[in-house]
């Protein structure tokens, strides 16, 4: 496989949370591939089938850790004995409907979780870099025509969006109080980072509420695709494309602790925003089956109708940009749910790490 990163990960040590999770589980693969030692911690995975699951993910890395963010002592504990080097922050409860139901676990889980993080990551003098997965829905949402730029003011509506908003105010503040740039190599070690992320889909994912899922659940189940939110209109992105920020950023941090340390969008290109029932219609036509049915509620708890990134300073300050379209990302999101019954999990999804980086035109 061509590595992206020039072989920068290799050996490294790198601390994924939320490993068990379907970004989170993509990384740890992509990472295990680079040569990275990977300590995953995170809760039990959803299902068995799972892409942390069937991938086997879990038995590749250096450690495959259930604990729960919330718990600030043991997450000192297990950055102690693990003296990670490299963090990437994913745990969440990152369901917006859920967080109507369980708004206070949200917050604990978001806000306190991640401080706990970055406690954790002050303790331990080996963390040189912190990458803070928050969410496009971070932003205070206006409906408005332009992406949102990284300067732009935090809010959020639903207890979900409003809690990631909330953890860029906590991250912005430890990175003023305890990480700031000016004091780096005096005070502290430590390049702290937050990005944002659009729509995310890829193989794998079974969470509930979100579209690529409720399409193969309904399909497997022989029912009516219902679309809830069939004119919405989301920033859609297969999950490589965000994640190669991701990593591409940290490799930055590690090399120039004081100039990357701040906001990054990680956003799809204009083309490829589109409404739920043009991205669900796409998923049909690539599979050969299914059937969507309008189910448009006018009584559902509020969801955004909106939402679009500015991905400007991530092209022009670090020379990432997305490198598929949306029809290209829904032929490899297909592809795994075509596949996963028969195939080797871990296989195919290195096969498509490998795709995403052929393809993609990165010289
Ligand atoms: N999927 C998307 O479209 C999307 C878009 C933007 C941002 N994000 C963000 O990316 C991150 C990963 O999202 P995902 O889609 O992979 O979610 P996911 O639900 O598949 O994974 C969440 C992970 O967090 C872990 N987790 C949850 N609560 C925990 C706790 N209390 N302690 C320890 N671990 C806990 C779970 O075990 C799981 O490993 C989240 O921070 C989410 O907010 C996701």
């Amino acid at each position: 496989m061509i590595d992206l990163f020039q072989n920068f990960y290799s050996g490294k040590k790198v601390l994924v949370t939320g490993h068990t999770g379907f970004k989170g589980s993509w990384l740890s693969i992509w990472l295990h591939e680079l040569g990275a030692e990977v300590v995953g911690v995170g809760l039990e995975p959803y299902s068995e089938k799972d892409n942390f699951v069937l991938s086997g993910i879990g038995k590749k890395i250096k450690a495959d850790i259930r604990a729960d963010i919330r718990d600030g002592e043991k997450m000192k504990e297990i950055f102690k004995q693990y003296k990670p080097e490299i963090v990437f922050h994913l745990a969440a409860q990152p369901l917006v409907r859920l967080s109507y139901e369980i708004p206070v676990e949200t917050y604990q889980t978001n806000v306190m979780g991640t401080i706990n993080i970055m406690e954790a990551i002050r303790a331990t003098e080996s963390v040189k870099v912190g990458v803070m997965i928050t969410t496009d829905k971070c932003y205070d949402n206006k409906e408005q025509m332009r992406g949102y730029k990284e300067d732009d003011p935090f809010g959020g509506y639903d207890p979900y969006s409003s809690s990631k908003g909330a953890c860029e105010i906590a991250i912005q503040s430890w990175r003023r109080s305890f990480f700031n740039p000016e004091d780096y190599g005096k005070k502290h070690h430590v390049s702290l980072a937050s990005v944002r992320a659009g729509n995310v889909i890829g193989g794998g994912d079974w969470a509930k509420d979100r579209i690529i899922p409720d399409c193969i659940r309904a399909i497997e189940a022989e029912k009516p695709i219902e679309i809830r939110s069939p004119k919405a209109v989301r920033p859609w992105e297969h999950v490589l494309e965000p994640l190669s920020g991701y990593l591409l950023l940290a490799r930055k941090m590690w090399e120039c602790p004081t100039d990357y340390c701040e906001g990054w969008n990680f956003g799809p290109e204009a083309e490829s925003i589109a409404t739920v029932w043009e991205v669900a219609s796409q998923l049909v036509q690539r599979l050969g089956k299914g059937e969507l049915k309008d189910a448009s509620d006018p009584h559902a708890p509020h969801e955004a109708n909106l939402l679009m990134l500015d991905i400007a300073k991530a092209k022009t300050r670090l020379g990432w940009k997305p490198r598929m379209d949306v029809s290209r990302t829904i032929d490899l999101v297909a592809d795994w749910y075509q596949r996963y019954r028969q195939e080797d999990i871990y296989g195919l999804c290195a096969r498509q790490i490998e795709q995403y980086v052929e393809e993609g035109l990165w010289k």
